[in-house]
């Protein structure tokens, strides 16, 4: 039994508690309030979509079609709108060339409302980092992404390609559509793994596919929480299912990149090992992380280790996924253009069986496909940034520091003002001369300029080893009854997966 005055300075305590706890929440709603009245009045001059006072656009971006609704919203109001996710976050989405560049060629700051998301999961890696130490960072990993370092892969990505066409091969027999996203998924994933972290055996382990599983989870489960100002709030969000499964989630992709860490670091006290690391012209990933120390030649921390393996085990295969995935509907969707690729891919090859470094830069054909396809089916359809200093825009209009911006990638691809027929698959877009005559703030798939991805030249070559092998195995068709349904999980994937038909052909086939 509690005694008497245990019980009543416990009901004080309580009470005292409930009142701080009453009095913090009124002093948070007074700041949210007036920094939405802030975010609100820079944006007075922008006209937009009406808003709903508590959930602001999220109703309709949280509904199917909503990448599409924004191109809609684009059309109706040239060049940027308000766009509220809930009461507070207020960004300025923008989705016109001149727009575009007066923030992104600047280095502006990631908005913090958005990527502090992701700090439980990915941590201060690069895609986070601010200031000097993003900036110490990316100089680090550079040298990572040097054209001598990306020639090797060019056969790793061949051999990746093989273990998912074998599979392709075996279902294809069966003469039924398949969803192609997962392996697609797995064979990134394998690809990245022997690519930047040395992974020296071939296929997926468990704990790989646990691990591909969890990023899946985790960017559905972020995306949700952009998009429901309710979970906005860390404390709230980590009581609810859904912010106890993000956590679990979290825990599968760090034991992975522990895993990963772990290996190399045993390897490198193999004195063999070390050597053969040591002797190679050029250091992966993993070894600059390894070795780097800083001015007063202190290592990075661990944590710092990890939240780099992290950034790039998630940056480096779920945008490519998306990128091969969406690459393959539209050559299922546009036959001649697939023929045209497989015959430059064939020619290209000539009498050889495997694809150099050299052949890349022939593909001009095929090149010009991925760039259509990434116009249309953008991998990261949206990025963000708060602005550090006041932005003027050519038409006048101008922002205030503290502002927020959205760079809607979808909507800017999609923008009739700069291409014509938007809606058209035509990769003649990207001719040099019709490339030559645009803004080149109109295509930003890798985002544009301080910020922008430093894995772009290991995307474009992984994207044309794999498409023009996956061309010259199969054609593939549409299953029309399943077309995929576009929605945006940070990157875009499609709400049925993608269901294709694929043909095998038969050896130096060329149809
Ligand atoms: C088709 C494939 C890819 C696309 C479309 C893509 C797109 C992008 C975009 C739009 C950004 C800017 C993100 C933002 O501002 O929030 C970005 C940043 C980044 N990407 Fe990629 N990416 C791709 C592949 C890769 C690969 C293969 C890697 C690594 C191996 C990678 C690593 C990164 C990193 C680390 C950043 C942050 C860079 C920084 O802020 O300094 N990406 N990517």
């Amino acid at each position: 039994m509690v005694p008497g005055f245990l019980s009543l300075s416990l009901s004080r305590l309580g009470l005292w508690a409930s009142g701080l706890v009453l009095v913090l929440g009124f002093f948070k709603l007074i700041h949210l309030l007036l920094r939405k009245q802030k975010l609100a009045r820079a944006m007075d001059s922008f006209p937009g979509p009406p808003t709903h006072w508590l959930f602001g656009h999220t109703l309709e971006i949280q509904q199917t079609g909503s990448l599409d609704k924004v191109v809609s919203w684009a059309h109706q109001y040239p060049c940027a709108h308000p766009l509220w996710f809930g009461p507070f976050i207020g960004f300025l989405n923008i989705y016109e060339p001149d727009f575009a560049k007066a923030v992104y060629s600047r280095g502006d700051p990631k908005a913090s409302d958005v990527y502090d998301f992701f700090l439980q999961w990915i941590g201060k890696g690069l895609l986070v980092l601010e200031g000097p130490k993003w900036f110490q960072h990316r100089k680090l990993l550079t040298p990572g992404f040097h054209y001598d370092v990306l020639k090797p892969y060019v056969s790793v990505f061949a051999e990746s390609t093989r273990i998912m066409l074998d599979k392709w091969e075996e279902k294809a027999r069966e003469d039924k559509c398949f969803d192609i996203f997962c392996d697609v998924g797995q064979m990134a994933l394998d690809t990245l793994m022997k690519c930047t972290f040395g992974k020296g055996d071939s296929g997926l382990g468990h704990r790989d596919s646990s691990y591909y599983l969890a990023v899946s989870n985790l960017t559905l489960l972020m995306q949700q929480r952009l998009e429901s100002f309710q979970y906005h709030n860390d404390f709230i969000y980590w009581l609810t299912p859904h912010g106890r499964r993000f956590l679990r989630a979290c825990q599968v992709a760090h034991d992975h990149t522990d895993q990963v860490i772990r290996e190399r670091k045993a390897a490198l006290q193999d004195e063999k090992e070390r050597e053969k690391i040591q002797n190679r012209r050029h250091l992966d990933f993993l070894d600059i992380l390894l070795g780097a120390r800083d001015e007063d030649g202190i290592k990075l921390s661990d944590m710092d280790l990890r939240s780099e393996v992290d950034t790039f085990m998630f940056e480096g295969h779920d945008t490519t996924t998306s990128g091969i995935s969406w690459f393959l509907y539209c050559m299922a969707l546009y036959p001649e253009h697939q023929q045209r690729c497989r015959e430059e891919a064939l020619e290209i090859l000539g009498d050889r069986d495997a694809f150099q470094w050299d052949d890349l830069g022939k593909m001009t054909y095929l090149t010009m496909c991925i760039k259509e396809s990434f116009r249309l089916y953008p991998p990261v359809p949206q990025v963000y940034r708060q602005l550090s200093k006041p932005v003027t825009f050519v038409d006048g209009r101008s922002l205030p520091a503290g502002s927020l911006i959205s760079l809607h990638i979808y909507a800017l691809h999609r923008n009739s003002a700069v291409w014509p027929d938007p809606e058209v698959f035509d990769p003649l877009r990207f001719s040099p001369e019709n490339v030559s005559r645009r803004h080149p703030f109109a295509f930003m798939p890798f985002s544009a300029g301080p910020r922008n991805c430093i894995g772009q030249q290991f995307a474009m070559n992984e994207m044309k080893v794999v498409t023009a092998l996956c061309l010259l195995r199969f054609e593939f068709s549409l299953d029309p009854s399943r077309l995929p349904i576009k929605i945006p999980q940070l990157i875009l994937r499609s709400k049925n997966g993608i269901h294709l038909h694929l043909k095998p052909l038969g050896p130096g086939s060329g149809k």
